[in-house]
């Protein structure tokens, strides 16, 4: 795939994950800036589109844009977001969506399982996995008003990138 028809699946990609979001345009902008985040943080371990690691970071960035895709589903169904109800609930329908894009069953199958467990933290972890824990942590701390004293302790125990670390130290712990 060409970096052009790349920068194009991801586009239809968050054009669809907007209209999953419909009416809620917060959950819109959280998927939009956790996409950011995990592009400024991918840039930082120079992954990029038209490199070597291109298929790295087209996962990355496609599973930044849906990995809260169960949320919605686990609101209707249980009247909860709890992490696993949207790991379990989201990963299929990551599934389904990345479907309609023409993805090799690599990519969609990755996509997919990164969305099934992005708010489990434990073990070893990929460097795309990393990357979109980190990118949602990073709107997270801002969204659900993390003390610093809490950001702190995630970073020494969560955080792992160097472009990640600085951007929570530029945003969130400069004094
Ligand atoms: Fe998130």
């Amino acid at each position: 795939m060409t970096a052009a028809d790349a920068r194009a699946v991801i586009g239809e990609t968050a054009r669809l994950m907007m209209r999953h979001e419909s009416g809620v345009p917060a959950r819109a902008r959280h998927l939009l800036a956790v996409h950011g985040y995990a592009c400024l943080i991918a840039d930082g371990e120079a992954l990029t589109l038209d490199g070597p690691d291109a298929t790295l970071r087209l996962i990355i960035e496609l599973a930044a844009l849906t990995h809260d895709i169960g949320i919605r589903p686990a609101l209707a169904t249980y009247g909860s977001s709890a992490g696993p109800l949207q790991e379990a609930l989201g990963a299929p329908l990551a599934r389904k969506l990345l479907d309609k894009l023409n993805l090799t069953p690599e990519i969609t199958e990755r996509v997919s399982e990164l969305v099934g467990s992005h708010h489990s933290y434990g073990g070893e972890r990929g460097l795309d996995h990393q990357i979109l824990i980190e990118a949602d942590f990073l709107v997270n701390f801002f969204e659900s008003s993390y003390t610093k004293e809490r950001i702190e302790h995630t970073l020494g125990t969560i955080f792992r990138t160097a472009a990640g670390k600085a951007l929570a130290r530029e945003l969130y712990l400069c004094e």
